[in-house]
């Protein structure tokens, strides 16, 4: 089993950064509620505590305050911006209340390197964002480093191995902060570093086998990233044991059957049952115009038609396997306006497992998307399904707009295999978040050759975006545009005009629905 560092939760927007920044350093990390019980920690052996920040202020009347016991525990632990503060608080220090917050960058001075900033520049530009400050050092504590704003921006007692900074190391912006926390990993806590992708799979290979037994898992493909690792992942531990569905909504992209049929049939030689349910999706969906309805339909006829796929081949299958990763599963602190206790959850099959009587398998559970990128890279799936961007469970239903029906999907396929075959062409489909098009229910006049043209138009949707929750246009070189542009109108029949859609979200949504 890896050793574990714990991060106490307090709300921060960043507490899953922290936790990424420790697996990077190939140390395994986990998220507690901050009220976590020390002695629960002891029991799971973690052997470094990491106190996150947080928006709130220690003189709050609701202030999350954790278990005072963890400073009894005898394991390290490192206080980062509220938890400094809860530091100073909880440990005989003062903290005084401040009126204005101090956000952006600053420059930290570092009077002694200590472990924590062991071969460390002396000054690093560093990432602030607290409102309160440490005032009065608790008893046993030296201060180590310094900002403009702060005399007691890094402190340290070594006899019991506690440090707090003011900054955050887990942020991008603040230079060399993978390698303060890296210190603390390797320096302070002496973690080995057993968190690796191989021993990953070596585990998580014998645990589904122990689990699974002689029995059989169904797993629905969506032919996205983590469906597809939990898929090869599984196939890897237990062969044929693995039946995986694929259903054909009628709403997939040029040549997307084809293509898992191809990769996990023939390559992966995993026992693959396509389900063509085409007809009956376009049927329910004839005539109606309504996104919320559409994506209902699509919701409830997919968990009909899988749930008849699972009763024609389930007979002895006793799991169902789900491609659900760590952050769709942490209990996430909702203080102030956490991002992360808002994001959109899952397209997933929703009570099918308990109606069923199957257990679920989720393989991915405790790893955060890179990491399953790094998972599937290992078992061999290619980069085109690794590194696929986005693609929304109810497909291109939510990329016509208005009324569906055959044609306009078909002109939509067209259109769209053309955009992201020229992004792959040009390398950009790697860099940005999406990209893909949209049928407009809208007729507009061209000419081709000396005809008239009165055709439909095809928007082009580029976002960059690290998580969806904001996005902005991408910046797309203009002979790409005219390439991608020329290409449709001239390739694509039933349209007259493509346009690029310039707009952020928010306002703006990246689907256009
Ligand atoms: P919006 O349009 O809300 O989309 O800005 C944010 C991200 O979510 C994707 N998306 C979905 N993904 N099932 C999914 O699995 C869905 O029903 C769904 N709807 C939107 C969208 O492509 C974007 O990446």
């Amino acid at each position: 089993m890896a050793q574990t560092i714990a991060v106490l939760d307090f709300g921060s927007q960043y507490t899953q950064v922290i936790a990424r920044r420790i697996r990077e350093c190939q140390v395994y990390s986990k998220i507690y509620h901050y009220a976590t019980p020390a002695a629960q920690l002891k029991a799971d052996g973690v052997i470094g505590i990491i106190l996150s920040g947080g928006p709130s202020s220690v003189f709050s009347k609701r202030a999350p305050i954790p278990d005072r016991a963890l400073f009894d525990l005898g394991v390290p632990v490192l206080g980062i911006c509220y938890g400094i503060q809860l530091m100073g608080h909880l440990l005989g220090g003062q903290v005084a209340k401040s009126e204005h917050r101090e956000y952006g960058h600053g420059t930290l001075s570092i009077r002694k390197a200590g472990r924590l900033f062991s071969k460390l520049p002396k000054k690093l530009r560093v990432w602030n964002s607290h409102g309160d400050r440490l005032t009065k050092l608790p008893p046993g504590f030296t201060a180590i480093g310094t900002t403009d704003n702060s005399e007691l921006a890094v402190i340290e007692n070594l006899k019991k191995n506690f440090y707090g900074i003011q900054f955050h190391p887990e942020v991008f912006h603040t230079e060399r902060g993978v390698d303060v926390i890296r210190n603390f990993l390797l320096g302070v806590c002496k973690a080995r570093q057993d968190w690796t992708t191989k021993d990953y799979i070596k585990k998580s290979v014998a645990d589904i086998r122990a689990q699974v037994g002689s029995s059989h898992v169904i797993l629905g493909l969506s032919g996205g990233v983590d469906s597809s690792v939990a898929a090869a992942l599984i196939h890897q531990a237990i062969g044929r044991q693995l039946v995986c569905v694929f259903v054909d909504n009628g709403l997939l992209r040029k040549g997307e059957r084809e293509t898992v049929e191809s990769l996990y049939a023939r390559n992966f030689k995993i026992d693959l049952r396509v389900v063509d349910a085409s007809k009956l999706f376009l049927s329910r969906l004839r005539g109606v115009t309504d996104p919320e309805r559409k994506r209902k339909i699509i919701g409830v006829t997919f968990v009909e038609v899988f749930e008849k796929a699972l009763k024609d081949i389930g007979r002895q299958a006793d799991f169902l396997a789900q491609g659900t990763l760590y952050p769709d599963v942490i209990e996430s602190v909702a203080i102030g306006n956490n991002p992360a206790a808002l994001i959109k959850s899952h397209h997933n099959v929703g009570g099918l497992p308990a109606r069923m009587k199957l257990k679920l398998l989720e393989p991915l559970r405790e790893l955060f998307k890179d990491e399953v990128r790094a998972v599937g890279t290992a078992l061999g799936l290619p980069k085109e399904v690794v590194w696929r961007q986005p693609f929304p469970g109810p497909g291109l239903g939510v990329r016509v707009l208005g009324d569906i029906s055959p044609d306009k999907l078909e002109i939509l396929r067209n259109a769209d295999a053309i955009l992201q075959e020229e992004m792959m062409t040009s390398g950009l489909y790697w860099k940005v978040w999406q990209s893909f098009c949209v049928f407009l229910p809208v007729k507009s006049v061209g000419v081709i050759g000396d005809e008239r043209n009165y055709a439909y138009v095809i928007a082009v949707r580029v976002v960059e975006s690290i998580d969806a929750m904001t996005a902005d246009w991408s910046r797309v070189p203009y002979d790409l545009l005219q390439r991608i542009s020329n290409r449709i109108t001239n390739e694509v029949r039933g349209v007259s005009r493509v346009v690029l859609d310039i707009s952020s979200k928010p306002p703006a949504t990246i689907e256009w629905e």
